[in-house]
């Protein structure tokens, strides 16, 4: 009976501490869509920049049951939602969630370089400019050569942020911290250059939003 008490109050805590943001429920099934089409369900390594509640990794880990899904954030605040999120996958194939400030040197912060795929939803825009350098930076240097970034969220291209809800959205984040902004593809295109990273495939999603998929090249040099 005790035990029955004990495991009862841990699974409420576990509900109270998993956080829910609507736009990740919304999007989590057509990123999988596309993460189907590009990572193999092999043994590996995957990379979660910016987990916030930690909906995505938990999601996504269930359908690749060889893989091992990595959470990070800035934020460890939401810590307790990611670990309550992965603590339901069924095929504990998530691991607890490490502080990942995407602008800083990840080697120091204790990333290893042996990840197959770093996934990164809705933080390039919502985050200073320096997180989108440091995260082809240093994607640069952990991704194993050949090994993929996916990026999800709002992006311009060719200095044109289109359609209006999209120019809207922009004037709002930027107005909640002048920092934030659309990044545009051409210009991740050259950063990612510098890096060893190629974008190979660009999805157009729901809401006007973009998953663009990323190469490392496999000579491991900037091109
Ligand atoms: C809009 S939320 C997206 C969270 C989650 N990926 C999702 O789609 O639900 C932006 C995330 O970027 C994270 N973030 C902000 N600054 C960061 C930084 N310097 N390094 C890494 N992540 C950062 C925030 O903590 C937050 O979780």
């Amino acid at each position: 009976m005790e035990s029955l008490k004990r495991l009862l109050s841990i699974n409420a805590l576990n509900m109270s501490q998993k956080i829910s943001y609507p736009a990740a429920e919304r999007n989590k099934t057509p990123i999988l869509e596309v993460l189907k089409k590009h990572l193999k369900n092999v043994e590996g390594d995957v990379l979660e920049i910016s987990s916030g509640t930690g909906q995505h990794a938990a999601f996504f880990a269930r359908h690749f049951p060889k893989l091992t899904f990595q959470p990070s954030e800035y934020d460890t605040s939401l810590f307790p939602s990611i670990k309550a999120y992965a603590e339901e996958v069924p095929t504990k194939n998530v691991k607890d969630p490490i502080y990942v400030n995407a602008a800083d040197d990840w080697k120091s912060l204790g990333v290893s370089n042996r990840f197959d795929y770093v996934i990164n939803v809705n933080m390039i825009h919502v985050s200073p400019l320096p997180c989108t350098t440091g995260l082809f930076k240093n994607v640069g240097e952990i991704l194993k050569p050949g090994g993929l970034m996916i990026t999800y969220g709002a992006y311009a291209n060719n200095g044109i942020i289109e359609p209006q809800s999209n120019i809207d959205f922009d004037k709002e984040i930027r107005k909640r911290n002048p920092e934030f902004g659309i990044r545009d593809i051409q210009d991740l295109i050259k950063l990612g250059k510098n890096y060893g990273i190629e974008l190979s495939s660009t999805y157009e999603m729901p809401a006007n939003n973009k998953c663009l998929v990323w190469t490392k090249n496999v000579t491991n040099q900037p091109q």
